[in-house]
C-alpha cells in the first residue's frame, strides 16, 4: 500500500510504498478516509518536538484518522504511537474508536478530535475552569485556540472570553461564535509592549481566571508581565496560566517579580500532563459530545483537503489561518 513516509528529521515526508499492516490481537485493518495534518506531526518530523527523537526512521506518520472498519462502520480513531494514519490502511482497535455522525464529512470529523480534545483538557484539567470565569486565549485564531474559545463559552460557560490573535477576519468570526472581545496582535507586538498594556488594562477591569496560551514567545512574555502586580497593596487573584503551544517561540524571559506579585499558577498541557482518568473519558464521553456539538453547529472547524499522493506539497504549502489540512488517501 501507499503511505506518507519520513526518511529523516527535517525533510518533508514522501508518498511511498510500504508493507500492508497485518492484523494483530484485538486490532483490525481499516481503510483510512482522512487524516489531519497537525502541528504535532510537523514538529515531530521537523525534529523540534520533545518526542522527535523517538520517531523511527524511516517511518510512517499521522496520529489519528477517520477510517472504515471491516464491519463497515465509519469511526474516528488514534494511530498506535508514533503513528501511521497518513496511509491507505492502518491498524485499529475498534474498542478505542468513536462512530462519526452521518452528517459529518470525513475531513471535518478527522480535523476536530485532536484539537478539540486538547482544548477540552486544557479548559477542564489544566485550567480547572468554572462557569462565569474570565478566560484569555492567546493564539485564538488557530484551529485549537479557536475551538478552545468556542468550548469555553458553549460547553464550560465561561463568563468572559477574550481572544488574542493576528488574523482580523478570524478574530471577527470568533466574536460571531461567542468571544466577548478580541485583541489584535499587531506586527509591533513581537518586540514591543503594546500587548502588555492592553492586557493589563483588561485584567485590571476584570481579572483573568484562566489563560490558555498557544503561542509562548513574546506574546506570552507580555501577557505574564500584564498579569503581574505593580503594587504592594494589590488584592490577591488566582490566575491559572496554561502553556499549550509555542507558535511564537520556545522560550520566555520571566521576571521573578511577576510570580511574587500576583496569584499566578503556571502549568502545562500535553500528552504527559493529562491525568489517566481524563484520557479514559475521551472515547465514551468527550468525543461523542464534541461530534454532537460539531453536528449541531455549536462548534466549527474549517478544513482544506489534499490527496495523500501529494503529501510533500501539502507539507510545504503555507498554512491558512484557522484552517486544518486533511490528507485523503482516496484523492
Ligand atoms: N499541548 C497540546 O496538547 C496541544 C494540542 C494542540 C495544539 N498544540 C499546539 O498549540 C499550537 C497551536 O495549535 P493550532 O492547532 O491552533 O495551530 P494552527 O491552527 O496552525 O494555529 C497557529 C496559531 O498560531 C498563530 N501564530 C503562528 N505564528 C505566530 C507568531 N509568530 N506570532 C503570533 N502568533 C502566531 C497563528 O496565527 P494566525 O492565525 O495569524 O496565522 C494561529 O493563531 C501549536 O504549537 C500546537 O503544536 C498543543
Amino acid at each position: 500500500m501507499r503511505a506518507a513516509v519520513v526518511e529523516r528529521l527535517g525533510a518533508s515526508p514522501r508518498y511511498a510504498e510500504v508493507d500492508e499492516p497485518s492484523p494483530a490481537e484485538g486490532l483490525v485493518v481499516a481503510e483510512v478516509q482522512a487524516a489531519a495534518l497537525k502541528n504535532i506531526e510537523r514538529a515531530l518530523v521537523a525534529g523540534t518536538h520533545y518526542a522527535s527523537r523517538r520517531l523511527p526512521l524511516p517511518g510512517q506518520i499521522g496520529t489519528d484518522a477517520v477510517v472504515v472498519l471491516p464491519d463497515g462502520r465509519r469511526v474516528y480513531t488514534g494511530a498506535t504511537p508514533p503513528g501511521g494514519a497518513m496511509a491507505e490502511r492502518m491498524l485499529v482497535d475498534p474498542e478505542s474508536s468513536v462512530e462519526v455522525p452521518e452528517t459529518l464529512d470525513d475531513g471535518t470529523a478527522a480535523a476536530l478530535p485532536n484539537a478539540a480534545v486538547s482544548a477540552w483538557f486544557a479548559l477542564e484539567c489544566a485550567g480547572q475552569v468554572r462557569p462565569g470565569q474570565s478566560v484569555l486565549v492567546l493564539g485564538a485564531t488557530g484551529v485549537t485556540g479557536s475551538l478552545a474559545a468556542q468550548l469555553a463559552k458553549q460547553r464550560f460557560q465561561a463568563g468572559r472570553v477574550v481572544a488574542v490573535g493576528r488574523n482580523t477576519e478570524r478574530l471577527a468570526r470568533l466574536t460571531a461564535s461567542g468571544a466577548d472581545s478580541v485583541v489584535e496582535l499587531g506586527p509591533d507586538d513581537a518586540a514591543g509592549d503594546q500587548l502588555e498594556a492592553r492586557l493589563h488594562r483588561l485584567h485590571t477591569e476584570q481579572p483573568f481566571d484562566l489563560v490558555l496560551d498557544y503561542l509562548w514567545g513574546s506574546p506570552a512574555q507580555q501577557t505574564l508581565r500584564a498579569l503581574g502586580g505593580d503594587d504592594l497593596a494589590a488584592e490577591f487573584h488566582r490566575t491559572r496560566y496554561v502553556q499549550i503551544g509555542e507558535m511564537a517561540g520556545p522560550t520566555v524571559d520571566l521576571p521573578a517579580g511577576v510570580l511574587r506579585s500576583a496569584g499566578l499558577e503556571l502549568v502545562g498541557q500535553g500528552a504527559g500532563s493529562v491525568p489517566r482518568e481524563a484520557f479514559a473519558r475521551v472515547v465514551p464521553e468527550i468525543l461523542p459530545t464534541l461530534f454532537a456539538m460539531l453536528a449541531d453547529g455549536s462548534l466549527t472547524v474549517e478544513t482544506e483537503a489534499w490527496p495523500l499522493s501529494r503529501i510533500a506539497e501539502a507539507w510545504a504549502a503555507p498554512g491558512r489561518s484557522g484552517v486544518r489540512v486533511v490528507v485523503t488517501p482516496g484523492g
